[in-house]
């Protein structure tokens, strides 16, 4: 089977393989639906990433059956000064973007949490899970949400440091070499300016954060941006050998994004 997308973006599926509109609990291997010849861009078989608007991508993704999960932080409408997309949209405009985008996905959200409820409430959906991520930061916000929606993620996957390592029991199973499971709050620093990992990307996300997510979620989905950034989430793919398609607008942070993802497999491949 084949088809045309938008933007000429030719999708080939083999005659065995069923489509179907809803991703969830659908399977299907994702490395044959998009040739990688009429892409505009194509990095090996598990990393995809597309210079395009995400709506776009997204139909074509949605039409065909792999396992996704969306995981992003998209624009927080708070007149954030991008390179060409603009951050203020009427409140009622922005939500109706974000659900159009991720209604028909399992998905996971960073965001501030009073948008995480404004998000919930609106479209009368509850997060199966919420993790805070905290940071030290002058100004008064201090933290955001991760919500998965429609997935459960498993945090005995991974694993971190104790966080009361004088406490009696603790001082023992460390002793003892055990790891406690991922907590459910998650000390990570921003990324600064000083940061080695630091693009021209105005609002670069840790790639620890990324990578705690992706690995507390289920092994057989392929990982999906549609605001991808300076492809932090990319990278944290690459690092936990996850399939991964990205998604970013704008030209600029679409070549940081690529230029990224190119180094660091080079980088990965010779260790
Ligand atoms: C909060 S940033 C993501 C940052 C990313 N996590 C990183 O670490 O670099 C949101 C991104 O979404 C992009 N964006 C906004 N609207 C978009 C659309 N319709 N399609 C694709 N990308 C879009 C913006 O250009 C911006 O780069």
């Amino acid at each position: 089977m084949r088809g045309q997308g938008p933007h000429g973006v030719l999708f080939h599926m083999a005659s065995n393989q069923n489509p179907c509109v809803s991703t969830r609990g659908a399977f299907l291997t994702h490395n044959k639906i998009f040739n990688k010849n009429t892409m505009n861009s194509y990095i090996n078989n598990n990393c995809k990433i597309f210079n395009e608007n995400n709506i776009n991508v997204i139909q074509n993704i949605n039409k065909h059956c792999t396992k996704y999960i969306f995981v992003t932080d998209p624009p927080y409408n708070i007149k954030y000064q991008y390179n060409t997309y603009t951050d203020n949209l009427q409140t009622e405009e922005y939500y109706k973007m974000l659900w159009s985008i991720f209604k028909d996905n399992m998905h996971i959200i960073i965001h501030y949490p009073e948008s995480i409820y404004e998000y919930a409430v609106r479209f009368q959906i509850v997060p199966k899970k919420v993790i805070s991520w905290v940071y030290n930061t002058n100004t008064e916000k201090q933290h955001r949400e991760i919500a998965f929606f429609g997935v459960n993620p498993d945090l005995s996957k991974a694993t971190q440091e104790y966080k009361n390592p004088n406490d009696k029991r603790i001082a023992k199973r460390i002793a003892e070499g055990q790891k406690c499971k991922l907590y459910d709050w998650w000390h990570i620093n921003q990324v600064k300016n000083i940061s080695k990992e630091k693009t021209e990307h105005p609002c670069q996300i840790p790639v620890e954060v990324m990578q705690n997510i992706i690995q507390i979620l289920p092994e057989d989905c392929t990982i999906v941006d549609p605001f991808m950034g300076s492809g932090t989430t990319a990278i944290a793919c690459i690092n936990l050998n996850r399939a991964f398609i990205g998604i970013e607008i704008d030209e600029k942070y679409f070549d940081i994004s690529k230029k990224r993802i190119i180094n660091h497999i080079g980088i990965f491949n010779t260790h």
